[in-house]
């Protein structure tokens, strides 16, 4: 089953319009199950996309238990709310946040003793030669799996979001993705074992769209995909589960 992931990021504000867009993908997948829709919207809303009985992923998350961490969501709030998923090392937060690569695998081994599932976001600034992925995505796999245990590598998807084509309207190609596919699947099998590095689920994210996303969804070797702003938009994304489902 494809994999049609909305991160929500900090876009929509209002509560009355978070609950409006949950309420239009549950009536969605009511009738389209042929895919596995996940809604992330920000901490906030998470208690009402529970109750709407959605599988929702949180957008980051604090790797310590609990304690004198101001400002900070905790693994337990969030498994109190139900939530499966949660999205770490977006470029956003690696861009604003500060986050490092070392954070992130902290982040990652933290989530995964939780119990829960992880999208884990990998991409590039920029490319030195249009269809070579950079060695940079296979540093930022490596850094993040730093001694994860090879039991819990099944829990983790990987998203290859090339920065360059985030919130730009400029998509890679379906064959750049698969080819960043392989590349991933090629360092996380050196790591583990090339079974384990054939199996690991890849998405791609960036300026995906009900235009597009056939292309990406159909492509042998992409099992879905992570949206950013069309999945804020209620029509548009109903179109977009519709098309995958
Ligand atoms: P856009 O779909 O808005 O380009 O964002 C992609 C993304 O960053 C999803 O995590």
């Amino acid at each position: 089953m494809k994999y049609l992931i909305a991160n929500w990021k900090s876009y929509i504000t209002d509560r009355k319009e978070a609950n409006s867009l949950f309420l239009g993908v549950k009536k969605t997948i009511q009738k389209n199950s042929g895919c596995k829709v996940i809604i992330c919207p920000p901490y906030p809303f998470l208690s009402d996309a529970s109750e709407s009985n959605l599988t929702i992923g949180a957008q980051d998350v604090f790797w310590e238990k609990n304690g004198a961490y101001t400002g900070e969501v905790t693994l337990d709030m969030l498994k109190n709310l139900n939530v499966e998923y949660v999205i770490l090392g977006h470029s956003e937060r690696r861009a604003y946040l500060g986050e490092t690569d070392d954070i992130i695998n902290k982040k990652l081994k933290a989530a995964l003793k939780a119990g829960f599932k992880v999208v884990l976001c990998v991409g590039e600034k920029q490319r030195k030669e249009p269809n070579v992925i950079p060695s940079v995505v296979a540093d930022q796999v490596k850094a993040a799996f730093l001694d994860i245990p090879k039991s819990k590598v099944c829990n983790v998807v990987v998203a290859y979001e090339p920065i360059w084509a985030i919130g730009t309207g400029l998509s890679d190609t379906p064959d750049n993705a698969y080819q960043a596919a392989l590349y991933i699947k090629k360092t996380i099998g050196k790591i583990y074992n090339p079974k384990i590095g054939t199996n690991i689920k890849f998405l791609y994210g960036g300026s995906v769209n009900s235009k597009n996303i056939l292309d990406f969804i159909s492509h042998h070797g992409i099992d879905g995909v992570l949206v950013g702003s069309a999945s804020t938009k209620k029509e548009e994304f109903a179109k977009m589960i519709k098309l995958v489902g």
